[in-house]
Parts: C-alpha cells; sequence; structure tokens
C-alpha cells in the first residue's frame, strides 16, 4: 500500500475531498498520513475507521521525503514554499495539489480524468508526477460540455459566469450569510406587515448595503443583494485572472494544438457553493440541436442534459438543484439569431466537488 500524505485536509476542499474519500472507501486502498502546518503530534483523524497515529509537521522535508504521494489543499503559499525544496531534495513522488500554483508548468498536468484521460495516461508514460486540480469554473464547464471538445466542434466560447462564495473560500461563504441576515433583519418588521410598502423596504435594505455597516473584510463589497463583476487579480490586458485561466486551463486540459479562443467576463454571485455559466458558443459547423443533445449526455457519466423546458430549466438547472451532487447538468440549449452555428449553453456546477475534490481524489485512486 502506498504511504499518502495529506496536508490542508481540514480546510474546506480538504473536508470535501476526506468526504468523498470516505464514501467512495478510498481510505480502504493506502496508508494515509495526515500532517499540519500547526498542530504536529496531536492526532490524527481515523477516516472511515482507519486510524493513523499523530499529525506529523507539514514542514518537515525529510517527513514529507517519505512518502509515495503528496496530497494538498493548504494552499499556493505551501505549495510554493515547499514542492522547489522538495523537488530539489531528489524527490520523485507524485504531488497532487488543489492550489494553481503549479498549474501551468510544463512538468505539471492539470487533472480531469473524464475529459482528459489520455494527457493523465501520456504525462504518466513520459513520467510526470506532480497532478493538479484545474480551475474550477474551467473543470466545471468541461464537465458540461466535453462533448463538444470532443467532437472538435468548438471554434471559439465566450462565457458569463455566476461563481458561488466558496470560490472565495469558506470565510467568505460566512460573510455573505451574515450579509443576507443583516439585510433582513434590517426590515423584518415591515417584511412581516403585507400593508408596507416594498419600495421603503428597499429604500432601507439599499441604505443598509451602502452605508459601510455590513462586513466586507473578504469580498471587500457587500455581495448580498449585488453582485461583483471581477473575480481575482486585474491583469495589464483588462482581463480579471480568472477570466485569463478560461483559455489557458481549457487548453492545456485538453491538450490542443492550436488554441480555442475561450473569454468571457467573471462575475460573484451569492450562490453558496455552485457556480453556473452562460456561454454563447461558436461551433465550427451547423450540427443539429439533437445532435448536440446526444454529443454532450454520451461524454461522461456525470452531465446531464436538461432540456430547454422553462419548467424543467427552474427546476433542474440551478444551484439550489446542484449544489452537493456530483451532477454537472447542461440546458438552455438552443441555436442563437446569429446564425446556425451560434450556440447557447448553461451549465451548473458544485464547485467543491468536481470543481475542486474529485478531480484531486480520482488522480489519488489511479496512482494508488
Ligand atoms: N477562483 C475560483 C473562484 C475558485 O473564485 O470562484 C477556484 O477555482
Amino acid at each position: 500500500m502506498k504511504n499518502v500524505g495529506f496536508i490542508g485536509w481540514r480546510g474546506m476542499v480538504g473536508s470535501v475531498l476526506m468526504q468523498r474519500m470516505v464514501e467512495e472507501r478510498d481510505f480502504d486502498a493506502i496508508n494515509p498520513i495526515f500532517f499540519s502546518t500547526s498542530q504536529t503530534g496531536q492526532a490524527a483523524p481515523a477516516f472511515a475507521g482507519k486510524p493513523a497515529g499523530t499529525l506529523q509537521d507539514a514542514w518537515n522535508l525529510d517527513a514529507l521525503k517519505a512518502l509515495d504521494i503528496i496530497v494538498t489543499c493548504q494552499g499556493g503559499d505551501y505549495t510554493n514554499e515547499i514542492y522547489p525544496k522538495l523537488r530539489e531534495s531528489g524527490w520523485k513522488g507524485y504531488w497532487i495539489d488543489a492550489a494553481s500554483s503549479l498549474r501551468m508548468k510544463d512538468d505539471a498536468i492539470i487533472i480531469l480524468d473524464p475529459v482528459n484521460q489520455k494527457v493523465i495516461d501520456d504525462g504518466l508514460n513520459k513520467g510526470i508526477n506532480t497532478f493538479v486540480g484545474g480551475n474550477c469554473t474551467v473543470s466545471l464547464m468541461l464537465m458540461s460540455l466535453g462533448g463538444l471538445f470532443a467532437n472538435d466542434l468548438v471554434e471559439w466560447a465566450s462565457v458569463a459566469t455566476y461563481q458561488a462564495a466558496s470560490g472565495g473560500g469558506a470565510r467568505h461563504m460566512r460573510e455573505l450569510l451574515v450579509q443576507m441576515g443583516q439585510l433582513h433583519h434590517e426590515v423584518a418588521a415591515e417584511l412581516a406587515d403585507p400593508a408596507s410598502a416594498i419600495l421603503d423596504i428597499e429604500r432601507k435594505v439599499t441604505a443598509l448595503t451602502r452605508s459601510g455597516a455590513l462586513p466586507v473584510d473578504n469580498f471587500g463589497v457587500p455581495l448580498a443583494g449585488s453582485l461583483i463583476p471581477w473575480i481575482d487579480k486585474q491583469l495589464d490586458n483588462g482581463q480579471s485572472r480568472e477570466e485569463w485561466k478560461g483559455q489557458a486551463e481549457t487548453n492545456k486540459i485538453l491538450g490542443t494544438t492550436s488554441t480555442i479562443p475561450v473569454d468571457g467576463l467573471c462575475v460573484r454571485i451569492g450562490a453558496l457553493r455552485c457556480h453556473s455559466q452562460a456561454f454563447t458558443l461558436k461551433l465550427k459547423k451547423d450540427v443539429s440541436i439533437a445532435t448536440i443533445e446526444s454529443m454532450l449526455a454520451a461524454h461522461n457519466d456525470w452531465v446531464k442534459v436538461v432540456p430547454n423546458d422553462r419548467e424543467i430549466s427552474m427546476r433542474d438547472l440551478t444551484p439550489a438543484a446542484v449544489t452537493g451532487t456530483l451532477s454537472t447538468p447542461v440546458g438552455r440549449l438552443r441555436k442563437l439569431n446569429m446564425g446556425p452555428e451560434y450556440l447557447s449553453a448553461f451549465t451548473v456546477g458544485d464547485q467543491l466537488l468536481w470543481g475542486a475534490a474529485e478531480p484531486l481524489r480520482r488522480m489519488l485512486r489511479q496512482l494508488a
């Protein structure tokens, strides 16, 4: 059995990973060793009833070098600090990482096996031993729209995202919920009175939103009842870093030889953990909606084609329906007025599952 070290297993993505590994009995196949950046020596968790001794020191290179596989959800700072030292020391084990730091390195593969198992296999054959989870919007897009890319139908993709608070982290989710609660509290009495005037209620909510009294330490501005049309850093070309990742990571995951343009606007909204995305796709040729639907549906076990029907879309194609599941539905499929090669699509996916933890879990399973 391989010795597998886990770092950052207690954080939000790490916790989802542990939960999925228990559900899939992945711990049966490995010897888990849990690391901590701050609580070395305390009792390690016993996931799936498997005792794992005490927590090891996540900064101890010798302890890390003894591992066959390292899985980290600890974040980019940890990766930047430890990974180069480990590799310089000659460690040849497998490094599986949720952070973005190593994603675009030539000797790292972005893992999304239902989409790029061949790229993963080629990498393994070449001796690549660094595997990194993709950006959540990119992974979720490819899980939902993979059938179009696999059939080489996409000339370009333009996207508007509706990204959940969880993409920022656990504290962002809490902040959103506190903002929601404060806004409700401000007008709870008026809301309980059916005779109150809605515009008075709205004015009070807007005044509180603008007052500076809502907590904004994490998002920087109020999100509840609003949105934020910028995610991640500003680049010199006017893109956000999140928008830049769309094309860069999509093409790397697919291993394309000529770049498929992917661009758009990334927006934070008040959903909790599901990212949604609205696409305009330019297809390389006119293909019927029925053919498109069957290509999409056949691509992997998790995509679900939602008929372009009002009731069904409202029920099945929402964060409320998808949160906490591995389903990656795609719907609102129709040809646009621009012409028969222009397709609209709307996708939804759990940002913490296929958007973060699941590709790591499945890569570990392959290696173990
Ligand atoms: N950067 C993403 C977001 C999450 O902020 O929603 C991580 O892939």
